[in-house]
């Protein structure tokens, strides 16, 4: 079934696991995600990037996830990752997603706060809740130093204005974590992320969590993360299973054969997060 992005963070909040959010750009991931869900009785969330929504269109990827969602045995959400306007928030209320993300991490505090209350003035009505991100998340290519990094980290006592000023849903916050392939391992700022929990109540969002340690991942969880997002994890798994149809057998010109075991791939990768996560079994 699909439901609001929303009900599936409240439970989460209730029975203190996080919801995975996986990324989609195809029909192949979209199966996998609500397959792997279904295979872990779990609740799920999925969500189009920027790339997605240009790589698809985003007429596509609704279409393609609420048919997945309407005939999956577990809940299904449908999520905007880092939207990056106003425009293209009200063009996912048009199309059906039942959340939306509007990341204005790169404007100024109080821009970032004049827009975010903005998409929540046109989204809490029909039902759809917002994301927002304070502090800056990233990627891993970004190239600055660790100190560069910190200094873009979430400021509790920010979050806590944040919060107060927009009245968000939930909360991308900035620990250490990036978008994309870590070169090491990636050192989170438990303590900070403590802080960022105890002073405001709403849910806190994990990003670039492909490639942080699921003992890392566990413990950000005990502390409140409710919801944790994966992309760079499946597509590995996803190229990975392509490759080696192609390198085994080169003339292979049947794309099912190809990316039906790059879907399998996907659903392992996906299913061994959902356990990660503690939402196995909570659907
Ligand atoms: O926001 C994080 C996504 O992993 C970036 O995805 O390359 O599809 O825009 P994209
Ligand atoms: P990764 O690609 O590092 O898993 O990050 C995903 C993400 O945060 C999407 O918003
Ligand atoms: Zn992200
Ligand atoms: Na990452």
């Amino acid at each position: 079934t699909f439901v609001p992005v929303d009900f599936l963070l409240k439970e989460a909040m209730k029975g203190n696991y996080a919801v995975g959010a996986f990324n989609c750009n195809n029909m192949e991931i979209v199966q996998a995600i609500v397959r792997a869900a279904e295979e872990e009785n779990a609740p799920v969330i999925m969500q189009a990037s920027q790339g997605a929504i240009k790589y698809a269109g985003i007429g596509f990827i609704t279409a393609m996830a609420r048919e997945a969602a309407a005939n999956a045995k577990v809940p299904v959400a449908l999520h905007l990752d880092h939207g990056t306007s106003f425009d293209q928030v009200m063009q996912c209320l048009r199309n059906g997603f039942s959340g939306v993300m509007i990341d204005g991490s790169k404007h100024p505090l109080e821009e970032n706060i004049a827009l975010t209350r903005q998409v929540i003035a046109a989204a809490r009505p029909i039902g759809v809740s917002v994301e927002a991100e304070l502090g800056k998340i990233g990627g891993t290519e970004d190239d600055i130093t660790v100190s560069e990094r910190e200094a873009m980290f979430t400021d509790p006592a920010e979050a806590k204005y944040f919060v107060e000023q927009t009245g968000v849903d939930s909360l991308a916050v900035a620990i250490g974590t990036a978008h994309g392939q870590y070169k090491g391992e990636p050192k989170l700022d438990f303590e900070r992320l403590k802080k960022i929990v105890s002073m405001v109540d709403i849910p806190i969002v994990l990003h670039g969590s492909s490639g942080v340690p699921g003992e890392a991942v566990q413990e950000a969880i005990a502390l409140g993360v409710r919801k944790v997002n994966i992309d760079t994890n499946i597509r590995e798994a996803f190229v990975a299973a392509c490759r080696k149809v192609l390198d085994t057998d080169s003339r292979e010109i049947d794309p099912r054969k190809v990316l039906g075991p790059a879907r399998e791939a996907a659903v392992e990768v996906i299913r061994e997060k959902i356990r990660i996560f503690g939402s196995s079994g909570k659907a």
